[in-house]
């Protein structure tokens, strides 16, 4: 049976508001992960290559909802909702592996096959003629729900609702930014996970957020990598769901004080690096995009910076705590040298990195800071109140972007 519980009256039609109990309400929280996690979205859930054969399986989550993700022996890609029928329990507890032909319930040892069914059931008909299951007992009726499956670009999602095929959810535009990357066989770097002491969409909007990205991080800024005064631009697409920002390196920037003469305090003399070579990209995607930044709504991130590559996963952990899953990725094909380029570079980004540490505890601060003001609306107004495509970064409309879709999910 549904939840049923009062819904908040949006404050405002302008997408360049917010109100900050979006942030606090849990009753919005628990409407969330119904309507947006659980609803019509797709959500990442693994690589293809971390499920390669038969039986090879992952756990993860669906917003809160944990799922199993396993290869089929016919090579399709299930999915299914992680929790035994009988009482509860997870049916798997590791992050990971391989299972012949069936996951078995540690508590009472109830069998799933690899399409999530409930296939058996310990002794099912009782010890020596006593006890055992009822005979009108129906396994398929209780079997776990099944989430429908699909993959791009080596990326698996799974989703609970029904959206419109991978493509069309994300649009001509943001796939090609997809495909711009992910053009190849992947293979793994590293995995980090990070918890944020904030609700999930704060990070949602601050992957966004091209605004802040050369003012927060002080790194950024003083090394040029990211600066208004270079070129680049936001792209959003029309349902203002996804996005896709890019930094492109331009001569003029070298020269330009704009951020001295405002006195941002990220450009500050002084500052070197013993070894830059932190910074010794190659252009490999043949366009002189440094950075790109992409996100698929409600939880996934896509990173290029310079040569560092990585998907994010924004898992929700509560009202006010969320953890960030990241896995660093490089192409099969690389050499020795672009393999060693790629893990210098992640150095950049991370939960202990020089840029994204920052991002973890801005976050924390928005929470804190609107503890008290739950009536209280964010401005939302750089680039005006739209959430177009822009050919700058000294804009919001990627976050009223975000703000769009959400509404859109959750009834506003
Ligand atoms: S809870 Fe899984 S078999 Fe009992
Ligand atoms: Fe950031």
């Amino acid at each position: 049976m549904a939840i049923s519980v009062p819904q908040r009256p949006w404050p405002v039609e302008t997408l360049a508001r917010v109100p900050y109990w979006v942030y606090q309400d849990p009753e919005n929280y628990q409407r969330e992960l119904r309507r947006i996690f659980e609803g019509d979205t797709w959500n990442f859930v693994c690589l293809e290559m971390d499920i390669p054969n038969a039986g090879d399986f992952r756990t993860n989550t669906v917003g809160a909802l944990p799922v199993i993700v396993v290869r089929d022996t016919d090579g399709r890609i299930n999915a299914f909702e992680n929790r035994c029928s009988h009482r509860g329990a997870l049916i798997s507890f590791d992050d990971g592996g391989n299972v012949k032909q069936r996951f078995q319930c540690i508590y009472h040892a109830w069998s799933y096959n690899l399409r999530g069914d409930l296939t058996s059931i310990a002794f099912e008909k009782g010890s020596q003629g006593r006890g055992g299951m009822p005979p009108s007992f129906c396994k398929e009726e209780v079997s776990p729900r099944k989430l429908r499956t699909t993959t791009l670009c080596g990326l698996v999602f799974a989703s609970l609702g029904d959206p419109p095929p991978i493509e069309d959810y994300l649009g001509e535009q943001i796939l090609g930014r997809v495909k711009r990357v992910l053009r190849k066989p992947i293979r793994v770097l590293g995995r980090t996970v990070q918890v944020l002491p904030n609700n999930w969409k704060l990070y949602a909007e601050n992957v966004k957020d091209t605004y802040h990205a050369s003012l927060l991080h002080a790194f950024l800024g003083t090394f040029r990598l990211s600066r208004f005064t270079q070129a680049g631009g936001v792209l959003v697409s029309p349902d203002g769901a996804h996005h896709a920002s890019t930094t492109i390196d331009r001569p003029e920037d070298r020269t330009s004080t704009a951020y001295r003469d405002q006195g941002i305090r990220t450009e500050q003399d002084g500052y070197r690096l013993e070894d830059p070579s932190v910074f010794d990209g190659v252009a490999e995607f043949g366009d002189d995009i440094k950075l790109q930044i992409l996100t698929i709504f409600p939880s996934f991130v896509l990173q290029q910076i310079q040569n560092s590559l990585a998907v994010r996963q924004i898992v929700p952990k509560g009202l006010d705590s969320m953890e960030l899953s990241w896995t660093y990725v490089g192409f099969e094909d690389d050499t020795p040298e672009m393999h060693r380029r790629r893990l210098k570079q992640s150095n950049l980004v991370g939960p202990a990195g020089f840029v994204s540490m920052e991002d973890g505890c801005v976050g924390g601060f928005v929470q804190r800071g609107t503890a008290t003001a739950p009536d209280v609306l964010s401005v939302v107004n750089m680039g005006g109140e739209g959430a177009e495509t822009q050919d700058t970064r000294a804009t919001e409309a990627s976050v009223r972007g975000f703000w769009k879709a959400y509404r859109r999910h959750m009834g506003y």
